[in-house]
């Protein structure tokens, strides 16, 4: 692999690990103001210091994250559609020069496999690893679900498995059982979305059981930043990710954070 692209996923999936806690805050570009990220700036000065890579598009970026921040960007470049319509005709938002321009370390897009906008997302992502390659810069591609999708092992893998072939560098999908199938059947690191917001101890129970079964991390939003205590949240996600914390041993750390902040 080209040495920029190394590189790049390095800094996202930290060499000790192997592994990554990915803040996914671009909830917005389909979804509007979402519960817990009206104010981006607000929602992510107390969390940043916790995420080793942080997911978002580069209208919050540029105006919510202060430039002297360290952290590698990940930076959503699919969109174009909203809740409103139909979610799977996105298109490429952000041409490559600007990620440059924004220092992006990786982009990423949204792929709809098996929904009407199947084709043309997945040309996107073909696009999108041709321009990344000329420059060096990683593709994350999402396994995006429709409503009517099952989130089982062999949807996601069909799925993960041919955002690889079509060239992802690493790939965002769901946990679900028998994910060390989907793992082995993808040849790139995977790394899990959290989904809807659910209680702390099984979010944090999601996260390990994706770690044991061989996920390359988190790409976390709403159970990140609508919970009770986002900062203890984030930081017990990180000791299962980061410091292979048991789950109790993680919801310890939730349960003190929660208790000093109340
Ligand atoms: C969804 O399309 C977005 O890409 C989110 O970044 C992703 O789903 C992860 O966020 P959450 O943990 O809230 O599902």
């Amino acid at each position: 692999m080209d040495w920029g692209i190394s590189n790049r996923l390095c800094r996202i999936l930290k060499p000790a690990t192997g592994r990554t806690v990915m803040l996914a805050v671009d909830h917005g570009y389909f979804l509007g103001p979402t519960s817990g990220l009206e104010e981006p700036r607000k929602t992510l000065a107390p969390l940043l210091p916790y995420a080793d890579s942080l997911m978002l598009t580069r209208g919050v970026l540029r105006n919510c994250v202060p430039p002297g921040i360290d952290i590698p960007i990940v930076l959503r470049v699919s969109g174009g559609t909203s809740i409103l319509t139909e979610l799977s005709a996105e298109g490429l938002t952000v041409a490559m020069e600007d990620a440059i321009r924004l220092n992006a370390c990786a982009v990423t897009l949204s792929i709809f496999v098996g929904a009407e906008g199947e084709r043309e997302t997945l040309l996107n992502l073909a696009h999108l690893v041709d321009e990344g390659e000329k420059y060096g810069i990683p593709v994350l591609a999402v396994t995006a679900v429709g409503k009517d999708m099952v989130r089982d092992a062999r949807y996601l893998g069909l799925a993960c498995r041919i955002a690889a072939e079509l060239g992802a560098h690493f790939v965002k999908t769901y946990f679900c059982e028998g994910f060390d199938g989907v793992v082995r059947d993808t040849p790139v690191p995977l790394i899990i979305a959290g989904g809807k917001k659910i209680p702390e101890k099984e979010a944090i129970l999601l996260a390990w059981s994706a770690v044991q079964a061989g996920a390359s991390g988190v790409d976390m939003g709403r159970n990140i930043f609508q919970s009770e205590c986002p900062g203890g949240m984030i930081r017990a996600i990180r000791a299962v990710v980061q410091e292979n914390a048991s789950v109790e041993q993680a919801s310890k750390i939730y349960d003190q954070a929660r208790g000093a902040a109340q």
